[in-house]
């Protein structure tokens, strides 16, 4: 059956296909609710409605998704056009069944408007989601009253609480999605379940439903996500209003969820949630370059060094399909390296991450060499061998010989001078960093760093690949350890001096535990080891640090560093490490006081933001929101405290510049004026 008539209005079209209304949301680039699709929707819907001609209504969306979710940008800003729960309402009370064609991702609002229709169907490819956790928001129209009732208890507390979408298939089995149609013929198969459905009555609504309340999947649901929701608003709202759709009639439990909504909307965490989001995007642009610049081709990777940190790095190429020559010098070592990728991918294929061949498709792209002339024909050569300007520099001046012209080569280096790396070659255009962060199969951060003779297309290259092994990437300048290990600088120096001065390991610690951060410098020693960065001479013991390694308290590999480890490595606070800290004291005549938990914040943590403006202020970061995404995504920041530098706007700049001075730090520029904030 050919098309009737097509209207057009704003970014919702109207086509009549016989007695079938189909409205389409054409919003690229992900069909966000914003004003305009919900106020064209309403209209649209009501006009379907209104008109005695048509028995069913399918609502579906061009470009590359239906719609995933309400327009972020719009949070926090005056309401306009109808509310989105008020649509969803609008849609579910049609007399004629409405319904969702779903491809691409249904996500939040978008999941909550395919909730409100009265069937869904969508392609195999297609996921369903209510993401809004990671926003630290809930589904709010509807969406923690209506899922819970399609689906369960449990279902719901993993979709809702963890916000990870599932696949069509996965929502077909669960009841979501109520059939799943062909890939490629999404409108036509939309079209042909309306006219099957278009006379069905009663029509089946889901705030009709009921669902039986579930405690004991409550409490298990607790049990095994609780650690890890720690410190988060969020989640413990969205578990409120899941049990409250299982306990209570539906405009009852409407009522919960608008309400944790609005606290939720109006507090600070979701405001640093959301200001992520953005952020995220935001460091993937670079100001000084052209977006539509002409990428170079990266079909082959080269990774030098098979250690830990170079079998990390080739298994994000691995995983994203891209074939990784892999370089060692010794047979040994380099079995042994790629051993131990092998064994990584196992072990998440054992537990489901992965499909269970996925292990092997990956082994398979890759190519142990103990040759460096091997990876003449790769594309993008990244070093990963020990830290050391001479080696690196080395490696630099073969690379100049065998890569071949346009590779790009890259160091993963966390501090050196790339510039110095890059002069040794005759291509210093072709040269940058790539500071991977460990396990560099696991950790999202990606510095990259751009040096003083990087060529555009050759960071605009690198930027675009770390989307692809899915890293989040952020360009850096060359200076001492970046935007990351620089702002650890500062935090390192003045949590050693509070030792001199009075505090415990301990009291510090958990201080920044308690701040939200996964661990403080003291455990962060220790898990990183001791003797990292050790000048190895034990008669030549200059602080606290020099004296636990030449001790061989050297973290917890050893059992011992700045706490005792029992054999499940528990931490217990160290009498040794009691009496090492007030033998200094006594050397240097240091008299210890009550440190408060402010000094410690105000010394440890205002100072990384002091050194975060400072980064800023000579163009090292290109950005303020850079500088949190790498804090976050790199080093645990508390992502509900949104990154260094929004944090310290939210705290209120004034009391971190006052803080800053009142224990006699300089405070940088861009702190008082505020451009450290930009
Ligand atoms: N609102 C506003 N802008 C959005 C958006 C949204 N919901 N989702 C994506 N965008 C923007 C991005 O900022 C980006 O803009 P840019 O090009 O200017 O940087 C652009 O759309 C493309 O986004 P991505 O780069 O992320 O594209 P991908 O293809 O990688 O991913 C996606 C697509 C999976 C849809 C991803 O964008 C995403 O996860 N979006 C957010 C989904 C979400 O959280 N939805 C819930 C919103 S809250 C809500 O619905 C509340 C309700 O319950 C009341």
């Amino acid at each position: 059956m050919t098309s009737q008539s097509i209207e057009q209005s704003g970014p919702i079209r109207v086509e009549r296909d016989g007695d079938i209304l189909q409205i389409t949301s054409d919003s690229p680039p992900v069909n966000a609710l914003g004003a305009a699709v919900r106020d064209g929707l309403e209209a649209a819907v009501k006009a379907g409605v209104a008109d005695s001609s048509i028995t069913a209504i399918v609502l579906r969306c061009d470009g590359r998704t239906f719609f995933a979710g309400a327009d972020i940008s719009e949070f926090g800003k005056p309401l306009q056009g109808i509310p989105l729960p008020t649509l969803v309402d609008l849609i579910e009370a049609s007399p004629k069944p409405v319904i969702a064609a779903i491809h691409g991702t249904a996500l939040g609002g978008g999941c909550e408007v395919a909730l409100g229709c009265h069937y869904r169907v969508a392609v195999p490819s297609a996921k369903l989601g209510t993401p809004e956790v990671k926003l630290g928001l809930l589904p709010g129209a509807g969406g923690t009253q209506r899922l819970p009732r399609l689906v369960g208890v449990k279902a719901a507390l993993e979709m809702i609480v963890l916000g990870n979408p599932v696949s069509a298939k996965a929502a077909a089995d669960m009841g979501l999605v109520d059939k799943v149609v062909g890939e490629d013929t999404l409108a036509a198969d939309a079209l042909a379940f309306a006219r099957e459905v278009a006379g069905t009555r009663p029509i089946p609504r889901v705030r009709d439903r009921v669902v039986a309340p579930d405690p004991a999947a409550v409490e298990t649901f607790r049990k095994t996500h609780g650690r890890k929701l720690r410190g988060f608003d969020a989640p413990e709202a969205c578990i409120t209003c899941v049990v409250a759709a299982a306990e209570r009639p539906f405009e009852d439990g409407l009522a919960v969820e608008r309400e944790q909504f609005m606290a939720l909307m109006n507090g600070n965490q979701s405001a640093a949630q959301r200001h992520l989001f953005f952020a995220e995007r935001k460091a993937a642009k670079i100001d000084d370059i052209d977006p539509a610049t002409a990428l170079r081709a990266i079909g082959r990777v080269g990774v030098i060094g098979a250690g830990t940190m170079g079998g990390g790095i080739a298994m994000n190429f691995l995983s994203a399909g891209v074939p990784v020559t892999i370089v060692e010098m010794q047979q040994e070592a380099l079995d042994r390296g790629t051993g131990v990728m092998r064994r990584n991918y196992e072990a998440s294929a054992a537990k489901g991450r992965l499909p269970a061949d996925a292990p092997d498709k990956a082994m398979a792209l890759l190519s142990p060499t103990l040759s460096l002339d091997d990876l003449a024909d790769c594309d993008l050569i990244i070093e990963a061998v020990y830290e050391d300007m001479s080696v690196k520099k080395d490696i630099f001046t073969k690379l100049d010989a065998i890569a071949k012209p346009g590779a790009i080569l890259a160091s993963n280096t966390s501090y050196l001078n790339i510039d110095e790396i890059a002069a040794v070659t005759k291509r210093p255009g072709d040269v940058l960093g790539m500071h991977f962060f460990s396990p560099a199969n696991v950790m999202k951060l990606l510095e990259v760093v751009r040096g003083r003779q990087t060529a555009p297309d050759v960071l605009s290259t690198v930027m675009a690949l770390a989307k692809k092994i899915r890293k989040v990437a952020v360009v850096a300048g060359v200076c001492d350890g970046f935007i990351g290990n620089r702002m650890l600088m500062p935090r390192q120096v003045e949590a050693n001096k509070l030792l001199m001065e009075g505090a415990t390991p301990e009291q510090i610690d958990r201080v920044h535990v308690a701040f939200g951060m996964p661990m403080g410098p003291f455990q962060m020693a220790d898990l990183a080891g001791v003797d990292i960065g050790w000048h190895r001479d034990p008669s030549r013991i200059e602080n606290i640090r020099d004296a636990l390694a030449a001790e061989g308290r050297w973290g917890q590999k050893k059992g011992a560093g700045f706490y005792d480890y029992d054999e499940k490595r528990n931490p217990t606070p160290s009498q040794r490490v009691a009496e090492i800290i007030d033998e200094f004291r006594a050397k240097e005549g240091a008299t210890p006081r009550d440190i408060s938990d402010e000094e410690i914040v105000a010394r440890t943590l205002y100072t990384m933001v002091n050194e975060g403006a400072l980064i800023l202020e000579e163009g090292m970061a290109q950005r303020a929101s850079d500088v949190d995404v790498v804090w976050v995504y790199g080093y645990g920041w508390p992502v509900y405290r949104g990154g260094p530098m929004f944090w310290a706007q939210s705290e209120g700049a004034d009391k971190v510049v006052a803080g800053l001075e009142r224990y006699g730090f300089p405070v940088a520029k861009g702190l008082k004026t505020g451009e450290a904030f930009k």
